[in-house]
C-alpha cells in the first residue's frame, strides 16, 4: 500500500478552543453590525480570517525568542537577521519594520509621490491604501485569466506584458517610481507568478529604466508552485527558486507575518545604498531606529529562524496541500471555489454561489455572515467592501471578483478542522436558495472601509 501523505511536523502545545451555539452566534453577529472583524475570538470556532501572524512558532523560533539581544543599536539579532535575509534573497540592505504596511509606508515615502502611477498585479489593499494616500494611482495590469475562477491556469498571479507596457508608454518616466509584482498575489486568490513572467517584467522595466519592487509576503509559496508547476525547476531547491526569483527585483517589502511565520514583523530589501540611505531617514522617523525598526532582538530572531522554516519544502508542501484539502473537500461538494487552489487560502466565488443577490448587497460578506452562523468559522471578504470607494467620484468600486477568502493560518488547525469547514460551507451550499438578501451599509471610514464598516440586512 503507497503510504498516505503526513504532516511534517507534530504538536508540542495546544490552545483550548471554544464551540458555540447557532443562537449565540446570531447574537453575536448581530451585535458586531455584521462585520466579522469585530467579533471576539472566543466568538469564533475555527478562525480562518487570515494567515497574518497567525501561524504556530516552531521549537526553534520560541529558543531564539530566548536568545533575542535588546540593545538599540547594533544588536546580534539584526545581524543574524540581516545575515538571513542576505542568504534568502540576495539583497546586500534591509530595514526593519513593525509590519508589511510599514514597510510600504518608509518605502513609498522615499519613492512615491503625487500623481505618479504604480502599475502592477492586483496590489493588495494595504498597498494600494498607501499609494492612494500619496494621491499616486495603482494601476492594475493583471492577465485577464485572474479574473474567471473556473479557468484552470498554472500561474494566475501573472503581470499582462501588454498592459504593462501599454502604462509604462503613456506615462512619463518619472511619473511611475516603480512597478509592484505581488508574489503570490492575494487579491486575485493567492495565485503564483511564473519565473518566466518575473524574468520579462524586469527586462520589460530594465529597458524603461524602472525599478521592480516585489510585495513578497507569500514569496516562498510562489516558489514552491514555480517548483511544482512550472518547467525546468523540478530539480531546484525552494532556496535557489528564491534566490533566482529575487534576482529580478530591485527591492521587496515583505510582511514577516505570513511567510516568514512570525506574529509580527516586516522589512524592506534592497540592492541600492542610496535608496537605503533615503529610506533610513523615513524608518528612523515612523518606525525606529535602522537595527530594529520597530521590532524587538527576539522578534528579529525568531524571524531569521522562520525566514530558513518558511523556505523549506517539506513545510511549504505540508502547508500547501493542506489548503487544498480542504479545496478538493468543497469542489467535490459543488461549491464554486477558484482554480486551480490559492497558496494560503481557498476562494469561494461568491458571486457563483448566491447568484441571487445583487454585488451592490455585498455578496461575499452575506456568504461570509452565512458560514459564521452555520458553523462559528470566521471567513473574510474580498469584494466590494474591500474595494473602497473609488478615491475621485465616491462611487463605490465592484471588482470582478467577489470572493469569500477561507484563509489557512500555519501548522495550526489539523485535518479533522478542515473537514469540519467544508462540511459548515458544504451546508450552506446545499441551503443556497434560502438566503434571499443581502446587507447594506449604516457606517463607513473613507479609506480601508472593510476593517471598521458597519451594516444591516437589506
Ligand atoms: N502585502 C500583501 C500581499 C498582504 O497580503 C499583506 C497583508 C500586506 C502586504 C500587508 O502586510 O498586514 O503585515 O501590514 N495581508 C493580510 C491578509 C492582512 O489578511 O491578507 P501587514
Amino acid at each position: 500500500m503507497k503510504l498516505p501523505f503526513a504532516e511534517s511536523y507534530k504538536i508540542k502545545m495546544v490552545e483550548p478552543l471554544r464551540r458555540s451555539t447557532r443562537k449565540e452566534r446570531e447574537l453575536w453577529i448581530r451585535k458586531a453590525k455584521y462585520n466579522l472583524f469585530n467579533l471576539r475570538s472566543d466568538q469564533v470556532f475555527i478562525d480562518l480570517l487570515t494567515d497574518s501572524g497567525t501561524g504556530a512558532m516552531s521549537d526553534r523560533q520560541w529558543a531564539e525568542i530566548m536568545l533575542g539581544d535588546e540593545s538599540y543599536a547594533g544588536s546580534s539579532s539584526y545581524y543574524k537577521l540581516k545575515s538571513a535575509i542576505q542568504e534568502i534573497t540576495g539583497f546586500p540592505y534591509f530595514l526593519p519594520t513593525h509590519q508589511g504596511r510599514a514597510a510600504e509606508n518608509v518605502l513609498f515615502s522615499a519613492m512615491i509621490k503625487e500623481d505618479d502611477v504604480i502599475p502592477g498585479n492586483s496590489h493588495f489593499d494595504t498597498t494600494k491604501g498607501h499609494i492612494e494616500y500619496r494621491r499616486a494611482k495603482a494601476i492594475d495590469c493583471t492577465i485577464d485569466e485572474a479574473f474567471d475562477t473556473t479557468l484552470d491556469h498554472p500561474f494566475k498571479g501573472n503581470v499582462n506584458l501588454n498592459k504593462l507596457e501599454k502604462v509604462l508608454k503613456e506615462n512619463n518616466r518619472d511619473k511611475i517610481p516603480m512597478i509592484i509584482v505581488t508574489i503570490t498575489c492575494n487579491s486575485s486568490g493567492g495565485q503564483p507568478v511564473s519565473m518566466k513572467n518575473l524574468r520579462e517584467v524586469k527586462k520589460l522595466a530594465d529597458r524603461y529604466e524602472i525599478p521592480v519592487f516585489f510585495d513578497s509576503a507569500r514569496f516562498a509559496e510562489n516558489a514552491y508552485f514555480i517548483k511544482i508547476r512550472e518547467k525546468g525547476y523540478a530539480d531546484k531547491s525552494i532556496r535557489e527558486i528564491v534566490l533566482e526569483m529575487f534576482n529580478y527585483a530591485d527591492g521587496m517589502t515583505m510582511s514577516s507575518k505570513k511567510d516568514a511565520i512570525v506574529n509580527m514583523g516586516g522589512f524592506i530589501a534592497m540592492r541600492d545604498k542610496e535608496l537605503f540611505d533615503r529610506a533610513s531617514m523615513f524608518n528612523i522617523l515612523f518606525e525606529g531606529f535602522i537595527s530594529y525598526g520597530g521590532m524587538s532582538g527576539r522578534d528579529m530572531n525568531a524571524l531569521a529562524q522562520g525566514l530558513y522554516e518558511g523556505t523549506e519544502f517539506d513545510y511549504l508542501e505540508t502547508r500547501i496541500n493542506q489548503v487544498a484539502y480542504l479545496g478538493e473537500k468543497l469542489k467535490e461538494h459543488g461549491v464554486p471555489v477558484q482554480c486551480p487552489f490559492g497558496g494560503h487560502a481557498i476562494f469561494v466565488d461568491a458571486k457563483r454561489f448566491l447568484p441571487q443577490i445583487p454585488q451592490e448587497e455585498f455578496v461575499a460578506q452575506t456568504l461570509a455572515i452565512e458560514l459564521y452562523l452555520e458553523g462559528g468559522v470566521r471567513g473574510v471578504e474580498i469584494g466590494t467592501l474591500l474595494a473602497d470607494r473609488d478615491p475621485e467620484t465616491r462611487e463605490n468600486r465592484f471588482p470582478e471578483l467577489e470572493l469569500l477568502r477561507l484563509t489557512i493560518p500555519r501548522r495550526v488547525y489539523t485535518r479533522d478542522h478542515m473537514d469540519y469547514v467544508a462540511a459548515a460551507l458544504n451546508n450552506v451550499y446545499d441551503r443556497r436558495e434560502y438566503i434571499r438578501k443581502g446587507f447594506v451599509i449604516t457606517k463607513e471610514a473613507p479609506i480601508l472601509r472593510h476593517f471598521t464598516v458597519e451594516l444591516e440586512r437589506a
